[in-house]
């Protein structure tokens, strides 16, 4: 029996890393049909994750300039979905996280009436600004959505708390995580062109890209890490530059040419999930690597003022220090002289997840198209 077709909408490197195991769910299900957009706010960092898990859009929007805003993003996903949802006529949009893309596919879905999954539903940091746009950009797909798939119950009370009806929240767990399971391996093999790097020293992971830190809070943490790297001789800091040139010209032109420092293309998922297992410590602005750092027990100094994953927080293995130049060389310098601290961080937790959260996300999805074709004979 054909149960319906649920349209899958994303448009950045996360966003493809996090729907890739529901995906692959849902093209297991013979009666759903699946048909995948993607607005391509990201290019390259998009079809890097694309390739890696071998999925061909049926729609591709390539929307992205290399000095987009946000005007030009909403504008350009608003208008581009438009025929794509008349013609196709869903049953059901699947949207993930809190992009831009994220949101505006959860509003052209709703003037066309066609209900809204969202997957990592819930996370929130209560400020607007921080991170800045996506604490709204979730907000408002939480308004829109009618299937809200929340990693943890902490997500879970969050929507609660905005009045969203109990029935309509399930708590799944993290897709990241089944995204790392199937992908970090310990006889994993670099490939030949991988940057020369010295294993032997200890390895500072190190990512940006965070709108609020664009900057002098940026310019604190290059510093922090030169100051560092200066301090402490054995270590290597590997730092995989977002494509954005706003974060890619600071970083060149501070840390570009360092000793001990590389400073690399965005990596393929796979060789970036395997880095992170053989680093030492992470610092990273990113929301994703808060989440697949603790399950392979690799501390995080997150270069925040705020974070919407309070579980890792909580747990001890991830630290909220900032951007202050000083606060992150205190953290740091502490976890790289004084063995107890590191160890104290350095436990392999997994409040995001078992790896099973994409298969809870598509049952869900399947009885939901069950109960709407009963309704409608
Ligand atoms: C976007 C999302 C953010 C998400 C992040 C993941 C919004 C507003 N922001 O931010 O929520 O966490 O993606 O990385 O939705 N670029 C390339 N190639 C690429 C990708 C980007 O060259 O494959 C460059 C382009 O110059 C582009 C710029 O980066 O204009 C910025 O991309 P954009 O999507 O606007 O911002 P992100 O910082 O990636
Ligand atoms: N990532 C990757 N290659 C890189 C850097 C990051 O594949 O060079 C992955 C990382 O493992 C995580 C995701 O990209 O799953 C995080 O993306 P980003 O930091 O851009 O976005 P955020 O998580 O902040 O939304």
């Amino acid at each position: 029996m054909h149960l319906g077709k649920v349209m899958v909408i994303f448009g950045t490197r996360p966003e493809a890393i996090k729907m890739a195991p529901v995906i692959k769910e849902l093209k297991k299900v013979e009666d759903i049909q699946t048909v995948i957009t993607v607005t391509a706010q990201h290019r390259d960092m998009l079809d890097q994750v694309l390739s890696l898990f071998k999925i061909v859009p049926d729609y591709d929007l390539n929307l992205m300039q290399k000095q987009q805003d946000l005007y030009s993003i909403t504008t350009g996903v608003l208008n581009g979905l438009r025929d794509i949802l008349m013609k196709e006529k869903p049953d059901l949009v699947l949207v993930h996280g809190d992009t831009t893309t994220t949101f505006v596919a959860a509003l052209a879905s709703f003037y066309e009436r066609i209900p809204v999954g969202h997957v990592e539903a819930g996370l929130r940091t209560r400020n607007k600004y921080s991170p800045f746009p996506e604490e709204m950009n979730r907000t408002l797909t939480g308004r829109l959505a009618e299937l809200h798939f929340a990693p943890t119950d902490t997500a879970r009370e969050n929507l609660l708390m905005e009045s969203v009806a109990a029935f309509k929240i399930w708590v799944t767990g993290n897709t990241v995580i089944d995204a790392l399971l199937d992908t970090v391996h310990p006889d994993y093999q670099f490939p030949a062109d991988f940057p020369a790097i010295d294993f032997s020293r200890r390895l500072l992971l190190v990512t940006t890209h965070r709108r609020e830190n664009w900057g002098s809070p940026m310019r604190d943490i290059y510093n922090a890490l030169i100051e560092l790297a200066e301090q402490f001789k054995d270590v290597e800091v590997i730092f995989p530059v977002h494509r954005n040139p706003i974060v890619k010209d600071m970083a060149m032109e501070m840390l570009g040419g360092r000793e001990r420092f590389h400073l690399i293309d965005p990596l393929d998922y796979e060789p970036f999930a395997n880095l992170m297992r053989k680093s030492y410590l992470i610092l990273t602005d990113s929301g994703g690597l808060q989440e697949e750092a603790p399950s392979l027990g690799k501390p995080v100094l997150v270069l925040r003022d705020t974070t919407e994953r309070p579980e890792a927080v909580k747990a001890g293995t991830v630290k909220l220090v900032g951007t202050n130049h000083q606060a992150i060389i205190k953290e740091a310098k502490l976890l790289l002289s004084n063995q107890a601290e590191y160890d104290k961080m350095a436990m392999a937790i997994n409040p995001y997840g078992d790896g099973k959260a994409a298969q809870r996300i598509v049952k869900v999805i399947t009885e939901f198209l069950y109960v709407r074709i009963g309704s409608s004979n």
